[in-house]
């Protein structure tokens, strides 16, 4: 990999993530903030206010993480943005920054799409994942299978056909009275209760296909609680075992899902990426599950899991070790994706 120091800014939801990443040493310093707490109120992101609190956070974080690793603007080789998937008005906040930073310092912006940048972040994390492997990206807003053959080469296995698995984490955590992002929070009452006590359904567990479906799931939890709160007296331990069977039949299916799209492939290196991959449950069951077909599970570190600017950083060191020539090839216009699926990035 050439010698590269990059500075790498995330603002396509609710987290302001920022990084310094040193392609030899590996040196990466990365700080965030999360809006979490301020969209809490509202059960969910609030657009608008995301992008008012990018702008008040993104260059006190840009300081930071300067300060912190003792390096200085001058030195970069190049500024990456997240281009998009995302809240539109939160991308431009990213990546007019990017813009107004590049455009003062003389370098080059490299726009990043925010699924690579959580599919490679696995390779983060020692030992590292070689190529080619097996990709499950789950997050608040997605849930896919792709085969990574190589930086840029991703070819889509299966995607949800409804609801992300984090989107379906989020909305079963409401209707248990949890308080948004609902997927953390889930996760830990469920390690309360009994996941055998109610059977909630695996939807398309045996389609024969790598397609997802979880807002059946969402429904069969709606109706069972709906059903649990009318008895009376209300069990109180019921609460902690709907999470821990909604977890379960979640994990079930993904596991089941990834065990078949390596088999397919022929790959034995799994790699799981994006907000639920931090789900305890999902990394003991899928590694346990993994081992016994012979596949290796690789994980980015825990604090990588959900947003952040070090996966943003490190995709561009990953893009500009393979293709130099993107150096020269900067766009600091403010051309922003909303919506952009992985599989229509450049190879190069
Ligand atoms: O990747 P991410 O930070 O943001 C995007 O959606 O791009 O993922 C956030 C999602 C949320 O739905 C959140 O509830 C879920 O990941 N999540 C979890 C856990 N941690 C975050 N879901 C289940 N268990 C967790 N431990
Ligand atoms: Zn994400």
């Amino acid at each position: 990999m050439p010698n590269l120091l990059i500075l790498g800014i995330e603002t396509s939801c609710d987290e302001t993530g920022v990084a310094l990443y040193d392609s030899v040493t590996g040196q990466l310093t990365h700080a965030l903030h999360s809006q979490i707490e301020m969209h809490a109120g509202y059960g969910g992101v609030v657009p608008e206010l995301a992008s008012r609190d990018h702008i008040r956070r993104i260059i006190p974080l840009i300081e930071n993480v300067i300060k912190e690793s003792m390096r200085s603007l001058s030195e970069l080789d190049a500024i990456a943005v997240t281009r998009g998937p995302g809240l539109g008005g939160a991308l431009l906040v990213g990546s007019s920054v990017a813009a107004g930073l590049a455009a003062a310092l003389g370098k080059p912006v490299i726009g990043i799409h925010h699924l690579e940048g959580h599919l490679l972040s696995p390779l983060l994390s020692v030992p590292r994942p070689e190529f080619p492997f097996v990709a499950l990206l789950v997050s608040g807003g997605h849930t896919q299978l792709m085969a990574v053959m190589g930086v840029g080469q991703y070819r889509l296995l299966g995607e949800t056909v409804d609801d992300a698995a984090g989107e379906a984490f989020d909305k079963t955590a409401s209707l248990l009275g949890l308080s948004y992002p609902g997927g953390p929070a889930l996760s830990k009452l469920a390690e309360l209760g009994n996941p055998r006590r109610y059977n909630l359904p695996r939807p398309m567990i045996g389609s024969g296909d790598l397609e997802f479906s979880f807002s059946g799931l969402k429904t069969a939890a709606l109706t069972l609680i709906r059903k649990l709160e009318a008895v009376s007296p209300v069990d109180p331990q019921y609460r902690a075992d709907v999470a821990a069977a909604f977890q379960a039949a979640i994990v079930d299916v993904l596991i089941a899902k990834s065990l078949a799209a390596l088999r397919s492939t022929g790959m034995t290196r799994l790699v799981v990426a994006g907000g639920v991959g931090g789900n305890k449950s999902l990394r003991r069951e899928l590694t346990r599950a993994a081992e016994t077909c012979g596949a290796k599970v690789f994980y980015p570190p825990l604090e990588l899991c959900t947003d952040n600017g070090a996966m943003i950083a490190f995709a561009a060191a990953m893009r500009l070790g393979e293709h130099p020539t993107l150096l020269e090839n900067s766009d600091t216009s403010f051309n922003i994706k909303s919506r952009w699926p992985l599989v229509e990035i450049p190879a190069n």
